[in-house]
């Protein structure tokens, strides 16, 4: 069967109707990005070989084609309002109580409200003629607006046509920009080194603004409904609320956080819920909305000047304010991250004083163009760390004065570098820089660096900051009496403390390079530059040429190498730890000599518990000795090195007559 050119057109604009609804009004989409395309790109090749059957809500009209010269000026048939304010609970106390009052209602009686949340975008008018979209206009000043019709068409949640039976219906709202799509739209803004938008407010007003529809079209726009202006010739319902599940019904967007609830407690407690919420909405609200619910009752309360006596805004603390930039300065991260940190005038916003604004990185600071001395827009949302979204440039002082990265870390005086594609500069300071020293410490007494039993975060931080630690060193340099005199720690866990440190002295090289915490140098870098070089000093000592040399190490990671030892602080570290007679064996450089000794090129099996070494020691011992560690005994094996309650392993070694060491003779062995 075939079907004619309009029967299929027909049939595709009610499908792409349908699934523009599903993905942008009520968020559930039911096919893909591709599937939807596909049948968008068969209405298009169809409409341009029908010309006479294009019609201006086909969703293929949504993106006009040519821009306009200025927006046409829109009266309003009913004025866009504006409402009064409340911002403490007695200002909402004094609405319900006028409320109540204006209707004749007693104290012991309840209003009906409607609550919905304040959308922070701007509010628009759309005109719809027997369910055709004619007209979309901007509040302007409340009797007349811009039209701002073929902007508006290009957003995908608002109808193009209805189902309804009034000659003329205004649904007023309000268009605003999601987060996720703010933040997607500022990075593109970003990467094409364009001016990035102060907030989504001011990201939606621009984009609604752009004469060129095709450049409204690829911002990403939502609309939200929230009310009626003139409707003729239908009958509405009885209230508020009814109202919007009918706008809801005839697939207007309609927030689902809306509410009818009793008397001023109920109007609290949506504050209260909307509150909590607001940090986890998909888009910025500013307060909430109450409206006595009952459309009869509001049109007996009326309208004082330009508001509504039957509705108040209920705002929430305001999450921007501008202030003067007083300075830059910078904080350094356990990692060594220089953050810039803005010093500002304190300013309340967002429901505390702020005074300190992160501002994330150098190039942050470029490209909002800031200066000391510039008056700026300062951010806090929910519980984020404040911001400084943007500076006010026509409040540039004449004597504003240009920022730059210090190039010495403000805790140790270590150099501070950037390496090549990164966006954080660091502190090169390492073990040494106190703000990174608790980082440094425990990365230095892990496991699989230094070892050392017992140093946990808790102690790091109580000897760092008593001031007992401030380098590695200093652990080696820590008494009895200091440490049994720290929270919780008795004589007995400071021996063991104790004990744990001074075992570690004895270690190996891989693991010292490890520990000291060069930044790209992980376990496997420090086998390879110990295996390659053999001893601290032709590490410390290697040119970014000769660590090229070693196997897995690129540009980056040499750079890092070398700036780490060229800071005479962290040479100085290397060479009191050793002075605190913390040792390995050091060997020849890999690449020119062969390991010689008793265990080179031997196959060595380890069982049982030694008396001083643990299993992963003796294991790197060996192998730094030339030895391979195996986990079984056959005739292939060359030594059994056995410790206490070595079991079946031992057996099959006596049984294959294979030589078998304790501890002692193995560390003898291995130091002949
Ligand atoms: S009702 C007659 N409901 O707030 C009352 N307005 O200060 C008309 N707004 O220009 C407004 N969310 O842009 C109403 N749920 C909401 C709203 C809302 C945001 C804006 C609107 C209006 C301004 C009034």
């Amino acid at each position: 069967m075939s079907t004619s050119p309009a029967a299929r057109i027909g049939d595709l604009r009610r499908a792409i109707e349908q699934h523009l609804y599903n993905y942008h009004v009520i968020d559930q989409p039911t096919i893909t990005d591709a599937e939807y395309d596909q049948l968008f790109n068969e209405l298009v090749a169809l409409e341009a070989a029908h010309p006479q059957l294009v019609t201006a809500d086909s969703p293929t009209q949504r993106v006009g084609a040519k821009p306009l010269d200025q927006f046409d000026e829109v009266t309003h048939r009913v004025p866009m309002l504006s409402l009064g304010n409340a911002f403490a609970e007695d200002d909402v106390r004094g609405f319900d109580r006028r409320c109540r009052e204006g209707l004749g209602i007693g104290a012991d009686a309840l209003i009906e409200y409607a609550c919905e949340p304040k959308f922070d975008g701007l509010a628009i008018s759309l005109t719809y003629e027997n369910g055709h979209f004619v007209q979309g206009a901007t509040r302007g000043d409340g009797s007349v607006g811009e039209d701002v019709t073929l902007n508006l068409r290009t957003i995908k949640s608002i109808p193009l046509k209805i189902d309804t039976s009034a000659a003329r219906l205004e649904v007023r709202g309000e268009v605003l920009m999601q987060r996720r799509d703010f933040d997607a739209l500022n990075a593109r803004q970003a990467a094409k080194g364009e001016k990035t938008f102060v907030n989504p407010r001011n990201a939606a007003a621009g984009s609604l603004r752009q004469l060129d529809p095709r450049l409204t079209a690829e911002r990403p726009l939502s609309f939200f409904a929230y009310g009626l202006g003139a409707v003729e010739a239908v009958e509405l319902p009885a209230t508020h609320s009814a109202c919007m599940d009918w706008l809801a019904n005839l697939r207007f967007p309609a927030t689902r956080d809306r509410a009818v609830v009793s008397g001023l407690e109920g109007l609290l407690s949506y504050f209260a819920r909307l509150g909590e919420m607001r940090a986890r909405l998909p888009f910025d609200i500013d307060g909430v909305v109450y409206k006595v619910n009952s459309l009869s009752q509001q049109q007996a309360l009326g309208f004082v000047s330009r508001a509504p006596r039957f509705a108040i805004a209920h705002k929430f603390p305001a999450e921007e304010a501008s202030t003067e930039l007083l300075g830059i300065d910078v904080q350094v991260g356990r990692t060594g991250a220089i953050t810039p940190v803005a010093r500002l005038r304190p300013v309340f916003v967002g429901g505390t004083t702020v005074s300190n604004a992160t501002l994330h990185n150098e190039d942050e600071v470029r490209r909002k163009d800031l200066k000391i001395g510039d008056t700026v827009v300062v951010r806090r949302a929910g519980d984020v760390i404040p911001e400084v979204a943007a500076v006010i440039a026509a409040k540039r002082p004449a004597d504003a004065r240009e920022w730059l990265m210090p190039t010495r870390c403000p805790e140790c005086d270590s150099a501070i570098i950037r390496l090549e594609g990164e966006s954080v500069a660091r502190c090169t300071g390492g073990l040494f820089c106190p703000a990174q020293r608790k980082q440094a410490l425990l990365h230095f007494a892990q496991r699989r660096a230094m070892n050392i039993e017992g140093l946990g975060e808790k102690l790091v931080d109580q000897v760092v900051d008593q001031g007992l630690v401030r380098t590695a060193a200093d652990l080696y340099r820590l008494g009895l009496m200091q440490l049994a005199s720290l929270e919780r720690m008795g004589e007995k866990s400071a021996q063991n403390l104790l004990d744990g440190i001074s075992n570690s002295r004895a270690t190996t090289l891989p693991r010292f390079v490890y520990g000291l915490g060069i930044r790209h140098v992980g376990e496997a870098t420090a086998k390879d530059l110990a295996r390659h070089f053999g001893k601290i000093d032709a590490i410390m000592g290697a040119s970014i040429e000769q660590l090229l040399e070693v196997n897995d190490v690129g540009p980056v990671v040499a750079q890092s190498i070398r700036r780490f030892f060229d800071e005479p602080h962290n040479r100085e570290v290397v060479e009191q730890l050793r002075a605190c007679g913390v040792h390995w064996t050091e060997s020849e450089p890999s690449a020119s000599t062969i390991v010689r000794g008793a265990f080179a090129g031997k196959t060595v099996v380890l069982t049982g518990t030694l008396p001083t070494l643990s299993r992963e020691e003796a294991k790197e011992r060996l192998e730094a000795a030339g030895a391979k560690v195996a986990g079984s005994v056959s005739k292939k094996t060359d030594y059994v090195i056995a410790g206490g309650e070595a079991g079946s392993k031992l057996d099959k070694a006596q049984e294959l007559g294979i030589a078998v060491l304790d501890e002692e003779s193995f560390l003898r062995l291995l130091d002949e």
